[in-house]
């Protein structure tokens, strides 16, 4: 593994059991995040970026899916350690700030005792070390102490956000996976927590994988993006080279979100068509149905993950890349 790499995701696949048997949402996933970038993984809703982020933590219950390839963390293989070298590797290297975190902590305990609480499970058990730790945490994200003796419905959803943060921040993590950290926030507070993201990292030096429906928004925060669509990834590369992006789905992406400050009129059009079904999905590339540029072949042919190269390392997954017209993403397709 190259040496800045933190991390280095090899032919992820993931299956979830359902009552017509195990369905496969992630398949064939390869990526690799830089030490102290920022990747953004974009992709509409069901695409599979939080089953991206919960099988690279191993938090795939064993009793819910099943998944294979493997997730090189430095020099360890997450999908291959056993619980007890899971436990150590986890909020120590890698943290993860779950979708809707701000909603998982716990209603009934102030939030000095749910730091306390995974501190303690660390073995960590000196209360006034504890008490300064969470401290010197709290205020990092720009809150004042007093939120540690607060409960969470006493908290705005910005300042829940921020504990959350914090809390993924305990253990000093090479990498942290922020699964939608902004998505039920306001635009204002949602900018006040990304500009708050980028300072820490900047900080300390942290890798971050940051997953959102908004490209618009990654494109503004992170070094390099990923977009996912049925569950493969469609494209990667650096914020410059997706000024042009290579992939149609890419494309749509682009436009079907609004620009900063576009209201009515302005706002950008929707991919037409849906999602595909992973419990039957469709043959070839998944997004051929709903492709602009597809041709009979997209229908049969799966498009293997493409190296194209350049500073992003960028890679596609469409057979007609270098036939379709090239563009810039205030063109229209
Ligand atoms: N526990 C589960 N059992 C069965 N299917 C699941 C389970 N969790 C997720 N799925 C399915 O897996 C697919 C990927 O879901 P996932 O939550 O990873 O998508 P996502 O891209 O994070 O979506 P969103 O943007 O809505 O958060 C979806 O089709 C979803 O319905
Ligand atoms: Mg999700």
């Amino acid at each position: 593994m190259a040496e800045n790499t933190i991390l280095r995701v090899d032919s992820l696949w993931v299956d979830y059991y359902t009552r017509s048997g195990p369905i496969r949402v992630v398949q064939d996933v390869s990526f690799e995040i830089r030490r102290g970038e920022i990747l953004g993984l974009a992709g509409e809703s069901g695409s599979g970026k939080s089953t991206v982020a919960q099988a690279v933590t191993r938090l795939i219950r064993p009793t819910v899916g099943r998944m294979g390839g493997d997730v090189w963390l430095q020099d360890e293989n997450i999908a291959q350690l056993d619980r007890k070298a899971l436990r150590h590797i986890k909020w120590k290297k890698v943290s993860i700030v779950a979708q809707s975190a701000m909603n998982s902590l716990n209603p009934v305990l102030r939030i000095r005792s749910q730091f306390d609480d995974i501190l303690q499970s660390h073995g960590q058990r000196n209360r006034q070390k504890n008490f300064a730790r969470m401290r010197e945490l709290i205020e990092m994200v720009s809150l004042s102490a007093e939120v540690l003796d607060a409960f969470p419905h006493q908290l705005s959803g910005g300042m829940k956000q921020r504990v959350a943060i914090a809390m993924a921040l305990l253990f000093h993590p090479d990498l942290v996976i922020m699964d939608e950290p902004t998505t039920a926030l306001d635009v204002i507070v949602e900018r006040e927590i990304v500009s708050e993201i980028k300072r820490l990292q900047r900080e300390f030096g942290f890798s971050v994988l940051f997953i959102s429906h908004d490209l618009d928004l990654l494109l503004r925060m992170a070094d390099r993006v990923a977009i996912m669509y049925g569950g493969y990834l469609m494209e990667i590369g650096s914020v410059q080279e997706f000024t042009h992006p290579l992939h149609p789905y890419s494309r749509a992406l682009l436009h079907s979100f609004p620009a900063i400050g576009a209201v009515g009129a302005e706002r950008r059009r929707g991919i037409p068509g849906y999602p595909p079904d992973p419990a039957n999905p469709p043959g070839g590339c998944r997004f051929h149905p709903r492709c602009p540029h597809s041709s009979e072949r997209c229908g049969s042919d799966l498009p293997l993950w493409e190296a194209v190269g350049g500073k992003g390392d960028q890679r596609v997954r469409c057979i007609r890349w270098r036939e379709i017209p090239n563009e810039s993403h205030t063109g229209s397709d």
